[in-house]
Order: C-alpha cells, then structure tokens, then sequence
C-alpha cells in the first residue's frame, strides 16, 4: 500500500506516469467516470480549506466515488481528545483511501503509519503539501510542455508557504532548472531548503525587488503572506501588501511567462491581470482536479481499459 506525504515519493518517471494519465483523465472525462464506483474518499481536515478538500470531493466524484469527512478539527473527536493514530484506524472502516489536512508539521505521516488505507497528505503545517505541487507541475508541463530548463520565479512568503517548499523539493530533481527567490527579508526561504540547492549544485539568487527580475523569468509563483502562521498581527501587517503584481509590472515580463498562484489570492494579484493570458491561476485550480483523479486511481491501484473505459483493479 502507498502514500503520498511528499513530491519526492514517486520518481521522475511515476510523475510523468501520472501527469499522462492526468491528461488522458483530461481529453476523456466520461471514461473515467465510473472508475471508483463503490469506492469512498475520506477528507479528514483539521484545518479550513476550500479549494483543496472540494478539488478532492470533485476528483472523487468525477470518478463515480463518494466522499464522507469532517471540514475542520472542531467537527471531529479531536475536539475530544482522540489521537490522530486513533482517528485513522476508525476512518480505516469507513472510506478505502482518506486525504488528510494538518495543522501540524507531520501528522498525516503519523495518521500514515497506522493506516490500513492510504493516506494523502493534503497540507500539513508550513511543511509540504504534495498535491499542490503535483497541480503546479501538471500545469507547468500542460502549458510549456517540460519540467526543464527554465527560470522560475517564487514571490511572497517563501518562509511560511509549504506550497513554495514543496515545489523547490519537486523542481530540483529536474534538469537546468534556475530558481530566483523574491521576498522581503522576514520572509526568506529557509535555511534548509538553501542548504538542498547548494549541496546540489542548483543555481539560486535572493532578491527583494520583483521588478528587476520579471524579465528573465519563464514562470512566475506568487503566493500570499500566510497570516495564520506569523507571531504577532504587526508583523503580518507590515508585510502582507509587500508585492502587488499589477499591468505594469506584467509589461516587464516577456510574453511566454505564466503567472501561477496556489489561491486564496489576497491583494498580491491585482484583479486587472486576471484577464491577461499569462495568468493562469485559475487553469492550475482545474488541473488540479484532474491530477487528485489520476492519484486516487493510482494509489487505489485502478486503471481504466484503453478501449472499452472498463475499469480493472489490480489489487
Ligand atoms: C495553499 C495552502 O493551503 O497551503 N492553498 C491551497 O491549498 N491551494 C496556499 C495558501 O493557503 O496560501
């Protein structure tokens, strides 16, 4: 049985597996639309979330499944106490393979541990959150056609964003990959993550300035100031409005650049880029659905005949 805690859980070449199989789901939504009949997704969040745990109902839902789960830790017998270890071996009876949402850095591995079904990290903490970096890299190889060979841009809060960690782990494995960090100081990318690309090898720059780069970039991620996680309201008021990427900022960059955003957008987007075609944002929210598809059919171990769309489960 598997799990997916991390981007670094399936190789190169399952990734590309995957991604295929996310564009087949793409082009032939109908032939897949009875392969999980009878099966059931739990999404187990303890931490609000819309637009991940909907992007896993209407995976599921999509595939002829059903969903049961709680939307936050106040609805489940955490409020009671009960262990996320305890929590998972009950979900176990209920549903045949559960994503789950945490405040806390490493819980869904713990949940994995004690789990007779498999286990999807859906966030956990600033720590990692594999799916978001599995609809990233599906988008970005959709719509440039490679994982290689190019500069990327990450802008905003690269020390609390677990979107942006996640997606550096992800992106280095490929080859030629240039990445340039833009964020105020407060909020570098950390240590660890610096520390990873140095040992590798892999050629990063620090700036503050958003301006001077968006020429030389092939992708820009920008990301919100993550308030929930900061110590103090001054702070995060004093940085939440640090970068607003507007019409005069897009007219720096070259005309193949894609703006991409994991959302909720606060004010680091300005409305007026949306209709610009390099924003893609909204794109990456529907590849998102298609990819959770293509990982519960792979983590269930179901795959879809060619021909007839009979399903064929090689459990
Ligand atoms: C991200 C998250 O939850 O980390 N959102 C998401 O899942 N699409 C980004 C964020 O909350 O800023």
């Amino acid at each position: 049985m598997r799990h997916l805690m991390s981007p670094l859980d399936f190789s190169v070449e399952e990734l590309d597996q995957l991604f295929d199989l996310a564009n087949d789901i793409e082009a032939n939504m109908e032939k897949y639309s009875r392969a999980c009949h009878g099966k059931k997704l739990a999404t187990c969040f303890y931490e609000p979330s819309t637009r991940t745990r909907l992007s896993f109902e209407s995976a599921m839902l999509g595939l002829g499944g059903s969903v049961i789960g709680f939307s936050e830790a106040s609805s489940s017998s955490a409020s009671k106490g009960e262990s996320v270890s305890d929590t998972i071996r009950v979900i176990s009876c209920f549903a045949d393979i559960c994503a789950m949402r945490h405040p806390k850095e490493g819980a869904p591995k713990v949940a994995a541990e004690r789990s007779s079904i498999p286990v999807i990290n859906a966030g956990d903490g600033g720590h990692q959150h594999p799916t978001q970096t599995l609809t990233d890299l599906l988008t970005i190889r959709s719509l440039k056609g490679r994982l290689h060979h190019f500069t990327i841009g990450l802008c905003g809060d690269l020390k609390f964003g677990r979107t942006v960690h996640s997606l550096i782990n992800a992106l280095a494995r490929y080859e030629g990959i240039k990445f340039i960090f833009i964020s105020p100081r407060e909020l570098m990318v950390p240590d660890y993550v610096t520390d990873m690309l140095k040992e590798r090898n892999i050629p990063y720059e620090e700036v503050i300035r958003l301006e001077s780069i968006m020429p030389q970039l092939d992708l820009l991620y920008m990301t919100r100031v993550q308030r929930e996680r900061f110590f103090n309201e001054e702070d995060y008021v004093r940085l939440k409005d640090f970068y607003i990427l507007d019409k005069a900022k897009m007219k720096l960059a070259g005309p193949d650049m894609l703006v991409l955003h994991p959302l909720p957008r606060v004010n680091e987007i300005s409305v007026e880029v949306d209709d610009d075609p390099r924003a893609v944002y909204f794109k990456q929210v529907q590849y998102g659905v298609y990819v959770r598809m293509a990982l519960i059919l792979t983590l269930l171990n179901i795959r879809v005949d060619e021909r007839e769309g009979e399903k064929i489960c090689l459990t």
